[in-house]
């Protein structure tokens, strides 16, 4: 297989890899339509449970076909993505997809985003996950995933995240310049990982009604069957199983789950440094994450 670990770069400011960047001039000229839904977020912050949920609430009933048969990654395409020789392009995978609504995943930062979502005034679901355990859960996943960087050790990475020379850039750029559009863009429904795992139900009410949907009780409660950690970790469809890029035996894609899972990777002393810098980063922001439940 033609592929290796990448190197990031600086791209205009944010630090990147070329998996993500090659099929730029495509992705920034990709032609959105009005009922197109994007999903964004910060890696790992729970993009694949929501863009399932989303999935779901718009085709689980009318189509059982998807339900039973199409891998998460073919039904809500992966708009930058572009390793050619694995994958089709995501720009062109979203350009052809079959649905209506199309749902499109994106992990870039709101400066990033094409010109196209905004114009066709696209719904938009931004999920943001608090920092602790987004850095926990992305530093395992780059130990699986070969299509990132080497996460090198656990103190180094702490570090990188801290000054921002993550592939995405600085997560404390992305959940904040995601929260400040949403402050004057109504169609950005911005939501929590942490909420979402307290209590799933209230999350995929809000979704439904953000996406103009009436769905039925009957239904919410079957879809919040469906996307229960322990399902999607069994289901072959949602858990990257086949992932030929995840160098893993079992699915660990679908890892814990948790919230708090940090306390299990942060020294006391790294906590309090995280802390300490956590607040001048965050400092003149409304913007609030819990880290436990
Ligand atoms: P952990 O590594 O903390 O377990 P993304 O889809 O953005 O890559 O996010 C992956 C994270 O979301 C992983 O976190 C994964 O386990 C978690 N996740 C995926 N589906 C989930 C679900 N149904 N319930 C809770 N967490 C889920």
């Amino acid at each position: 297989m033609d592929f290796r670990r990448p190197e990031m770069f600086d791209f205009h400011g944010v630090q990147m890899t070329h998996y993500f960047t090659d099929n730029w001039e495509k992705v920034q000229n990709f032609r959105a339509r009005p009922d197109d839904i994007v999903i964004a977020t910060y890696p790992k912050a729970g993009t694949t449970w929501v863009s399932y949920i989303l999935d779901l609430l718009h085709f689980r009933q009318t189509d059982p076909e998807r339900e039973a048969t199409v891998p998460i990654a073919d039904r809500v395409p992966f708009l930058e993505l572009f390793l050619p020789s694995l994958y089709t392009p995501g720009a062109e995978m979203a350009d052809a997809l079959p649905t209506t609504p199309r749902i499109i995943k994106t992990h870039l930062p709101v400066q990033f985003i094409p010109k196209t979502f905004w114009e066709q005034n696209c719904r938009i679901v931004y999920v943001a996950r608090n920092a602790k355990d987004n850095v926990v859960s992305y530093f395992h996943f780059e130990g699986i995933e070969k299509m990132q960087p080497e996460p090198g050790d656990w103190s180094s990475y702490l570090q990188r995240f801290k000054d921002g020379k993550m592939v995405y850039g600085s997560w404390y750029d992305h959940v904040r310049g995601w929260w400040e559009k949403k402050q004057t863009h109504s169609r950005i429904h911005y939501m929590f990982y942490e909420d979402l795992v307290e209590n799933t139900g209230r999350e995929i009410k809000r979704l439904s009604s953000f996406l103009g949907l009436s769905t039925s009780e009957d239904e919410k409660a079957k879809i919040r069957e469906a996307v229960h950690f322990d399902v999607m970790k069994d289901n072959p469809l949602t858990n990257f199983a086949d992932d030929v890029t995840l160098d893993a035996p079992v699915p660990q894609f679908m890892r814990k789950g948790k919230v708090g899972d940090w306390k299990n990777h942060f020294t006391v002393a790294q906590n309090e440094q995280f802390d300490e810098h956590y607040k001048q980063k965050m400092k003149n922001t409304t913007l609030q994450f819990k880290t436990e439940i």
